[in-house]
């Protein structure tokens, strides 16, 4: 079933859970990940970037493979297609017109009167079309920053503003975590975490989910986490897993059988995520 992002995200917030967002890559990424929340019966958000987007052909060609597989595999789950840091209105739009269902606009690298600008655009195109939308404010940094500084944490003041000012369903405060590998232990700031969610009363969104530790996950979604974004945790688990088979398999050629060697250790990540997110949940 393809939804909107709203009422799971909604109910996520009302009973202190959050719902796994994981990036696809491939017409195989989209394959595991739906395989494996529907045998532990988890809703999930697929997550697109841009470049994703880009390397399968098109916002048309993720939204058919999806909505094919949900159709052809017979998954029952609620599934939202993302778009994950879209950077301008037009690729937002783009993805809104090929069928996503939600889209995230982060224009994160502007000042706040020019992240509201783009950010409203974006609200006033989607909502109209029942697209759910989140927004980012402060800076997710990458692996090149590997811990955050303080710079790049949101302010709760601007938070405020910009919740009230552009009307998003979701917001992304980044609040000290990072994209990729971290150097050494995140911090989070937990505290204005909860103070976010309390003033701007939205469900809140944690990027670079990966090597974040457990406690600290379950200690944010206390804080108003509802949506935890993994990507390359999968990544590594599959890379890891094909790179042993093709050592061990030197003359295998058949990319069916290479992709697929990695399907085991990526659904076993997919299903610790879920187990550590559905013990929550149960609490
Ligand atoms: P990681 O790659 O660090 O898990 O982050 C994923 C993410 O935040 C996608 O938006």
């Amino acid at each position: 079933m393809l939804l909107n992002m709203k009422e799971m995200l909604n109910k996520a917030k009302e009973n202190k859970y959050a719902v796994a967002h994981l990036n696809i890559n491939n017409l195989e990424w989209a394959r595991f990940i739906l395989e494996e929340c529907e045998a532990n019966s988890s809703p999930v958000i697929l997550g697109v970037s841009e470049g994703a987007a880009r390397y399968m052909g098109g916002y048309d060609v993720v939204a058919c493979i999806v909505k094919s597989l949900i159709k052809d595999l017979e998954i029952n789950i609620p599934v939202a297609l993302h778009l994950d840091h879209g950077s301008t209105f037009e690729a937002c739009k783009s993805a809104i017109d090929a069928g996503f269902t939600s889209v995230m606009i982060d224009a994160s690298r502007f000042e706040l009167d020019e992240n509201i600008r783009i950010t409203k655009e974006v609200v006033n195109y989607a909502h109209p079309k029942n697209v759910t939308v989140e927004a980012e404010i402060g800076h997710v940094g990458g692996e090149e920053d590997g811990i955050a500084n303080e710079l790049m944490y949101a302010k709760v003041d601007e938070c405020i503003i910009f919740a009230s000012e552009t009307n998003i369903d979701f917001l992304a405060p980044a609040l000290g975590s990072v994209h990729g590998l971290y150097k050494g232990e995140p911090k989070l700031d937990f505290e204005r975490m909860l103070e976010i969610k309390e003033k701007t009363n939205l469900p809140l969104v944690l990027h670079g989910g990966t090597g974040i530790p457990d406690e600290m996950i379950r200690k944010a979604i206390e804080c108003g986490i509802c949506k935890i974004n993994v990507n390359t945790e999968l990544q590594i688990a599959w890379s890891k897993a094909v790179r042993e088979f093709l050592d061990a398999n030197e003359k295998v050629y058949d990319p069916r059988k290479i992709i697929k060697s990695g399907e085991v250790a990526m659904k076993e990540a997919i299903k610790a995520k879920l187990t550590l997110l559905q013990s929550i949940n149960k609490k």
